[in-house]
């Protein structure tokens, strides 16, 4: 029994260690962090219960304990330019605009999930919740909040500069004429692709491959067979482990396709 106490507790305390450590968001702006568990955000006299009539993750209406999301920035030295980093505990990371988190049109929540009312799974993800945060909208225009701005699975937010300011290498030349549609193509990367892929170096996301190096898409791809996969990844390969999620017309329309494109293919001239 006490060879088994020995052996069990210090795992008990790394494994005790390890559900805390998911069960807090670290907040972070450019002075300082803090770190706020799911019991003192519940306890927080700001939390709500709110419903989702349109939830992104469950494709139906949904009801949270939720905090809103001006009351979650509150206290942060952030202003409305700037961009909020949402990291997941699978590494998944989006940058909002500040502008969008704040902007009192669109109902943005954090969501969380109570130990003892754990919700339901993620349609398709076996047994995970998107919890224990889980960012939500009340009024998801489209077009502006990316089903990417849904973040799930939350470990972390931080005030950053806009990704245009941190990754300059990704924006297209000044003179570029205003209605070239590389320039919306650009502000669509940012908002639906940057979260998963780098370019060429630039941005944060972890997991899925560079499009640039070592080659762009547009330099392999057949024009018609990349339009087919970003409508639809797996009608082009499909495989177990795919994680490349299908952008249908509702996220990702026509246009703003032929903008991502348009975007990519001037970088891929631009050297
Ligand atoms: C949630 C993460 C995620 C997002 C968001 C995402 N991708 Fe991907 N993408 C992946 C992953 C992961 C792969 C690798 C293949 C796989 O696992 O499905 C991939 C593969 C690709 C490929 C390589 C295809 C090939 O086989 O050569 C291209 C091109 C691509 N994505 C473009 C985009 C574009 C453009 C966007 C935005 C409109 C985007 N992706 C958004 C995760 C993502």
């Amino acid at each position: 029994m006490i060879v088994l106490r020995r052996l069990l507790l210090p795992v008990l305390a790394v494994l005790l260690a390890g559900v805390a450590q998911a069960q807090s968001l670290k907040i972070a702006d450019r002075q300082g962090s803090r770190t706020v568990t799911a019991q003192q955000f519940l306890a927080d006299p700001a939390v709500q219960t709110v419903t989702i009539a349109n939830d992104s993750v469950y494709g139906r209406s949904m009801t949270y304990r939720a905090l809103p999301a001006a009351e979650l920035l509150k206290g942060l030295a952030i202003a409305p330019e700037d961009y909020v980093e949402f990291t997941a505990t699978d590494k998944f990371s989006i940058g909002i605009p500040a502008r969008l988190l704040l902007d009192p049109r669109a109902h943005a929540f954090l969501a969380i999930e109570a130990g003892t009312e754990p919700w339901p799974a993620i349609p398709g993800h076996g047994k995970e919740t998107p919890g224990p945060f889980f960012l939500v909208w009340q009024n998801a225009r489209r077009g502006e909040i990316s089903s990417e701005y849904w973040a799930y699975k939350l470990a972390s937010l931080e005030v950053t500069d806009s990704p245009y300011k941190r990754w300059p290498a990704l924006n297209v030349a000044n003179d570029l004429p205003s209605t070239h549609p590389a320039r919306r193509g650009l502000d669509r990367y940012v908002a639906l692709c940057i979260s998963c892929h780098r370019f060429n170096g630039a941005g944060e996301g972890e997991m899925g491959p560079d499009l640039a190096r070592p080659m762009n898409p547009v330099d392999y791809f057949q024009p018609e067979a990349f339009r087919k996969f970003l409508r639809s990844s797996k009608s082009v390969r499909d495989w177990p482990e795919r994680k490349m999620p299908s952008f249908v017309e509702d996220v990702l329309s026509n246009d703003d396709m032929e903008a991502v494109i348009a975007w990519l293919t001037y970088k891929a001239r631009q050297h």
